[in-house]
Parts: C-alpha cells; structure tokens; sequence
C-alpha cells in the first residue's frame, strides 16, 4: 500500500473545546514534540473570534512560538480576511478555510449561510494565492448534521467543488459529529470524488461513534490517502454539542503500520504525547491503541 498521509489536528480541533485554559507553553511543546514524532502536517491553532472560541484566543502567540521544523507544515483555521491578516502577520504558511454541507450548521459555526461563506473565502484564497500561502478547505457535516439530519452526498460534494476551484490544494471531508458508517463514507467520497479529483480529498472522521477507523478503511479502499487524525483522539466541535474527538492517531498509525503503509510517523512517541496531554488536561487517553500501549510499555 502507498504512503497514507496523516494531518495531525490536535492542537486546533483536540484543543478548541477543552473548557479549561491550556496554557500556550503547553499548546507549544505539543505542536513540536507532534512533528518531532514525525507528522509532516500539524494544524496548530485558528484565527477566529475569541468570543466564539476562547481557547484558541492566544493564536498569534502559538504560531509565533513554535519552533517550526523543515519540511512540516502549520495549517491555522482563517474563516474570513481578518482571520487571514492575522495568520500571515504571525508566519502562517498554510490555512484552511472551512465551511460546511448543512445551512443550519454553517450558520451555528460561522454566522453565515453556506453561499455567503464561500463569498468570504474567496478573498481568502485569493490573498494566499498572492502570498505563496497553500489553502486547504473543510467541509463540514458531510455525514450528518446535528441540527439537520442527514445530508445529501450531492450538498457534500458541491460546497467540495466551490473549495477546490477556489484553489484548495486539498478538500477535508468533516464528519462532524462521527455518525457515518463505511457504506455512507463510500457514497458521500463517490460523489465528491465526480467533482474533486480523488487525490484532493482527505477523510476527517470524528469517532463519537466508534465508526472513524471503518470509515477510514472504506475510504483508503476507494483510494483515499490523507487522513486528520488527533493526538489521544482529543476534542470536539463547540458548535456540535455531544460529538467527541477525531479519530486517535495512534489508532490510525496503528491500523496502517499494520496494513504495511507508510505513515513516517513514530507510534512509540505518539504513545507518550497522547499519556503527556491527557496529563496535563486531567483525562484518560481516549485512544485505545495508545491506552494498550502504554500498558505494555508500563508492564
Ligand atoms: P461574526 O460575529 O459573524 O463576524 O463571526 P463579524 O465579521 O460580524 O465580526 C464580529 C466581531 O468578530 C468583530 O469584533 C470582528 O472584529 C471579530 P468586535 O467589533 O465585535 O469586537 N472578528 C474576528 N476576530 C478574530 N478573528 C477573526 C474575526 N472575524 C471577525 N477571524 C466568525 C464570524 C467566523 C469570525 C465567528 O463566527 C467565529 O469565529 N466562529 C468560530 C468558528 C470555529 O472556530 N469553529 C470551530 C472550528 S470548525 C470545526 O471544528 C470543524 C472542523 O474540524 C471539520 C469538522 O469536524 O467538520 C474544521
Ligand atoms: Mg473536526
């Protein structure tokens, strides 16, 4: 099998809705010692308001401190211009814009419509362009809302293509709250896959179900091959009440190295980042293979 790409999202998604202050000299050591562990992607904090989202108010900070290592990206979240000028004023190289397949959802999370949205990530991608900044696109719900229901593969794969025409280098596919099973995974990446080029498309599965890892093996059997995953399968949406975690890293590391594809990342080190914040944060690891293996290496 070829090479899996991971994007570790962690320090942003895993963070974002931690109720207690992390310190940013913690927010620091954990998007280092991540792409020390050899993640080649670490999605570091978001450029949104901090009155929306308290947590990532110290962005400028975080991107500014870290030590940044050849060869690894930083992408930060950008909903909008102001987001934008903050990042690149603070070093980004990279950023997301992310909008969403359901109009209630877009409206919770952004405080817009889904057209109105990609109106503002249009500037967005355009002042990158000019930047030499990479933009990265997220879709959001694609299957499931909690506010609507279910979600239409065809909703999913049009707000896919309006990203990628814009210039995304590569579109994210967010089940949000982590209600997909691998057969609906398989339909909705069909039909997103008609208007994006399969290679542009990444699985970004919430495991609030149990159901990421299946979804992620459905998806590299269409051909998929970059995945977000989050450290000890920390977080959660704020504007998705109930939804857990992205999918463990170990966990996905785990799975791959077991199917003999590449991740270049060091399961053993990712065993003890997921054991050091979980720590810090006062909780159990939610991963089951990092729990494993850390009782293994504790026997
Ligand atoms: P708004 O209130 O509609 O914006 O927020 P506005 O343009 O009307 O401005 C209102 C105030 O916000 C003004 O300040 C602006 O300056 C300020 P005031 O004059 O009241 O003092 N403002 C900003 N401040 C900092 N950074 C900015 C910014 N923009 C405006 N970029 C906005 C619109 C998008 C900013 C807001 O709704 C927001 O910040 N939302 C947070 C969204 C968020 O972070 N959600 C979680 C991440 S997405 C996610 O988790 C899903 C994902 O993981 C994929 C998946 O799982 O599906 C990616
Ligand atoms: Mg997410």
């Amino acid at each position: 099998m070829n090479k899996v790409k991971i994007v570790e999202v962690g320090p942003r998604d895993g963070l974002q809705n931690e109720p207690g202050e992390v310190p940013t000299a913690v927010k620091v050591e954990l998007i280092e010692r991540l792409a020390d562990a050899g993640l080649s992607s670490v999605e570091a904090t978001a450029f949104v308001s901090p009155k929306w989202v308290p947590q990532m108010a110290d962005h400028t900070e975080v991107l500014e401190r870290i030590r940044r290592k050849p060869g690894v990206s930083y992408p930060v979240l950008t909903p909008n211009l102001k987001g934008f000028e903050g990042a690149l004023a603070a070093g980004a190289t990279e950023v997301a814009i992310f909008g969403a397949a359901s109009e209630a959802f877009s409206r919770k999370n952004i405080n817009c419509s889904i057209a109105e949205s990609l109106e503002r990530f249009r500037p967005v991608a355009e002042a990158a362009k000019k930047a030499n900044v990479k933009v990265r696109g997220y879709v959001s719900c694609v299957l499931g809302c909690p506010y609507e229901g279910e979600v239409a593969p065809q909703r999913v794969a049009e707000v896919a293509a309006a990203l990628y025409e814009m210039g995304c280098y590569e579109v994210s596919l967010g089940d949000t709250i982590g209600v997909g099973t691998p057969g609906k995974a398989k339909a909705m990446i069909e039909a997103c896959a008609k208007r994006v080029p399969l290679e542009r498309l990444a699985g970004h599965y919430h495991d609030t179900y149990g159901q990421a890892l299946a979804n992620i093996y459905a998806s590299l059997e269409l051909g998929v091959s970059s995945f977000d995953a989050s450290i000890a399968g920390l977080g959660g949406c704020p504007y998705a009440r109930g939804a857990t975690g992205n999918v463990a890293t170990e966990d996905v590391v785990y799975m791959l190295e077991g199917m003999g594809a590449g991740t270049g990342v060091d399961l053993d080190r990712l065993v003890d980042i997921g054991q050091w914040i979980c720590g810090v944060l006062g909780k159990e690891p939610a991963s089951r293979a990092g729990r494993a293996l850390a009782a293994k290496k504790r026997a």
